[in-house]
């Protein structure tokens, strides 16, 4: 059976991805920054009867992300990388603060891709090896007040489709569209003014992984 390495998976849509990929009998590996949440979401997939294992990484640092990815590989045969974890700021840009800016671009960019750079010499050593990267509308087109998001999930778009071509027929690279969730995402900030309005992170995880035989799944 396959090993999925999921980023950001102690929470939201990562949480829920990591729940129903194990109910279909993958090995998860769950990676964030916080280690309590990625335990809790450990237990309750043991209780499930599936496998999983807990590991504290930063996508944003790269010397966090060769270390990380050294001790995963030495412990498991991943053959699927779920880019998942993500970071926003929103508002007008006179109003967003350089911090969380560079935290932004950092996390979804640089993150992304300093994680799929390190595990895919490991997910080409397999055959059917998956990469599925978890974009947004905010990749698709512009939106106000959200324009380094959208700048940065377009990165992740424009990164995501290079893979695609670059990696024909060696691994199956995925690219993830969805409209907002109720998910923590939103909880430090008022762009969004009822959440509760949006979709629940379990039916957008069910939906994903119903469609992850496709290139684009668009929900
Ligand atoms: N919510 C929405 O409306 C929505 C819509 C479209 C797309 N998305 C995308 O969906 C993905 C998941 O977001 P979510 O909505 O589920 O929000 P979330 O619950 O806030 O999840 C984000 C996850 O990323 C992890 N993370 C943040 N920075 C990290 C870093 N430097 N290294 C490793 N992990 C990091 C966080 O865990 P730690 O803090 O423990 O590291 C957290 O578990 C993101 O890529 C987001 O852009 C969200």
């Amino acid at each position: 059976m396959q090993t999925i390495l999921i980023t950001g998976a102690g929470t939201g849509l990562g949480k829920e991805l990591a729940l129903c990929y194990a109910k279909k009998g993958y090995t998860i590996i769950l990676t964030g920054r916080r280690l309590g949440p990625l335990e809790a979401v450990k237990e309750e997939i043991v209780s499930l009867g599936a496998l999983a294992f807990a590991y504290q990484m930063d996508i944003s640092s790269l010397e966090n992300v060769k270390q990380t990815v050294s001790k995963i590989t030495l412990e498991h045969t991943v053959d699927y990388l779920l880019n998942n974890a993500g970071a926003g700021c929103f508002g007008p840009l006179t109003n967003l603060d350089y911090g969380e800016i560079e935290t932004t671009i950092q996390t979804n960019v640089l993150g992304t891709i300093f994680l799929t750079k390190e595990l895919l010499p490991h997910l080409l050593k397999h055959e059917n090896s998956k990469i599925m990267n978890i974009i947004s509308t905010a990749g698709q087109k512009g939106k106000v007040n959200e324009s380094v998001y959208v700048a940065s999930k377009f990165a992740v778009r424009g990164f995501t489709e290079s893979l695609q071509k670059e990696l024909e027929g060696k691994v199956h690279v995925i690219a993830t569209y969805m409209g907002g969730i109720d998910t923590p995402f939103w909880d430090e900030t008022d762009h969004i003014k009822d959440k509760a309005r949006l979709k629940s992170p379990r039916e957008v995880a069910e939906m994903i992984v119903a469609q992850d035989n496709q290139l684009e799944i668009q929900i």
